[in-house]
């Protein structure tokens, strides 16, 4: 769809019946928020959450972009995932009550996966439910965490242990505001976009290979296509599940070798996408030790995550195998004591397998230290 302006706006539906909601993507396409939320924002009263970095870049324009139409009232949490607390949302509780937010009101989730989480959760719970429009800021939040409901916090015992099911309005997801995003979280991003092109869609794998150096230069003219392409699978996928029942499990393809690594690090060493990078290369070695993988694609797959150059954490001695492993059954992905491993058949194909033999499983870790081991010196 092209807009007044000349600018092309994407939208790609997440089916779901009467809960089905519009992602609109595309490049500074942030101006079209007041007729797109004319709809929706029924009292007018508007909620906007967000945390320091992005509300310094975003939130002024879109106030004034938002206060003629709209009531406009501005939360703001510190940046970081400790926001993601039920302190913080006992906070956001009290500050809806006071400032007199209704049924027909509206949070609109401005910034990264932490906000769109955190918020999410506040607007699912908060009168059992008000309207929520994710304004996703990060690769991250646009490419996943926007997408498909799931909205929560963390436990001081788990990460994400409380939650919901709360699908959005809308999304909302301007590539132009990944301009002022570091580096470092845009690889992170890059981490779950080449998990969609290594799960579903082999041409998206290719584009990824060919245009991964310029994806994140200002005005890039590959990236509105590859961004909107994953999300488009994300859609698919959760428009026919969900819940989770079976294929949505696709999605956790290097997360289990990741989730194992994050947990080590406490947290606080890797970085969500850094970790899915050097679990997804666990999960290729897999497939290729287990037979499931030709060499080839193996291969290939470990040379684009390569060029992203993720390090283990400095700070901390590496970690056990032993330990790795201990960790990935306490996953909450495990049932009955197995581990259900989403392994690669080719680039764009891929098939949960139960492994009873870990040996493959030690071994990759074992790989991802050595070589780690070998850029240190
Ligand atoms: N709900 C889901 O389905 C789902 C899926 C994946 C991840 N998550 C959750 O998402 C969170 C991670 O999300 P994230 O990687 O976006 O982290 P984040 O929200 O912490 O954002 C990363 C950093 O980038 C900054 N930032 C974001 N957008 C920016 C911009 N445009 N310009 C400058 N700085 C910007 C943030 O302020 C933050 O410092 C985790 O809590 C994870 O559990 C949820
Ligand atoms: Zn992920």
């Amino acid at each position: 769809m092209i807009f007044p302006g000349g600018k092309k706006m994407n939208k790609i539906m997440v089916e779901l019946g009467d809960r089905s909601y519009p992602i609109y993507s595309g490049s500074g396409i942030l101006e079209q928020l007041p007729q797109l939320l004319q709809p929706v924002a029924a009292n007018k009263q508007v909620a906007v959450i967000s945390s320091p970095p992005v509300a310094g870049f975003y939130l002024e324009e879109i106030t004034r972009m938002l206060e003629p139409g709209f009531n406009v009232q501005i939360y703001s949490v510190p940046d970081g995932e400790s926001s993601k607390s039920l302190d913080q949302i006992e906070q956001i509780y009290s500050w809806l009550i006071s400032n007199r937010f209704e049924r027909g009101s509206t949070v609109l989730a401005l910034g990264g996966g932490v906000i769109g989480d955190l918020a999410g959760f506040a607007a699912a719970s908060f009168l059992r439910g008000i309207n929520l429009v994710h304004l996703p800021t990060s690769l991250l939040a646009q490419v996943d965490s926007s997408i498909g409901g799931k909205v929560g916090v963390n436990h001081r015992l788990g990460k994400n242990l409380i939650g919901a099911f709360y699908q959005p309005r809308f999304v909302l997801a301007d590539h132009a505001l990944l301009a002022t995003l570091p580096d470092e979280e845009f690889i992170c991003g890059m981490g779950e976009v080449v998990k969609y092109g290594a799960i579903y869609d082999p041409e998206l794998f290719a584009d990824i290979e060919k245009h991964v150096d310029v994806l994140h230069q200002s005005e890039s003219k590959y990236l509105p296509g590859i961004v909107g392409r994953c999300a488009a699978i994300k859609a698919e996928v959760v428009s026919k599940d969900e819940k989770e029942g079976g294929l949505r499990a696709i999605l956790n393809f290097g997360h289990t070798f990741g989730h194992a690594l994050e947990a080590y690090y406490e947290y606080g060493g890797l970085k969500h996408g850094q970790a899915v990078l050097l679990g997804m290369k666990c999960a290729a070695w897999v497939s290729g030790e287990t037979g499931l993988a030709d060499p080839e694609s193996v291969t290939r797959f470990n040379q684009l995550v390569d060029r992203f150059d993720v390090r283990l954490p400095k700070h901390k001695p590496y970690p056990e195998t032993d330990a790795l492993i201990e960790s990935m059954r306490l996953d909450k992905k495990v049932t009955g004591g197995r581990i259900k491993f989403i392994l690669m058949e080719e680039i764009g194909q891929i098939r949960g397998v139960f492994l009873d033999d870990m040996q493959p499983v030690r071994a990759a870790f074992d790989r991802i230290i050595a070589q780690d081991a070998e850029k240190q010196q």
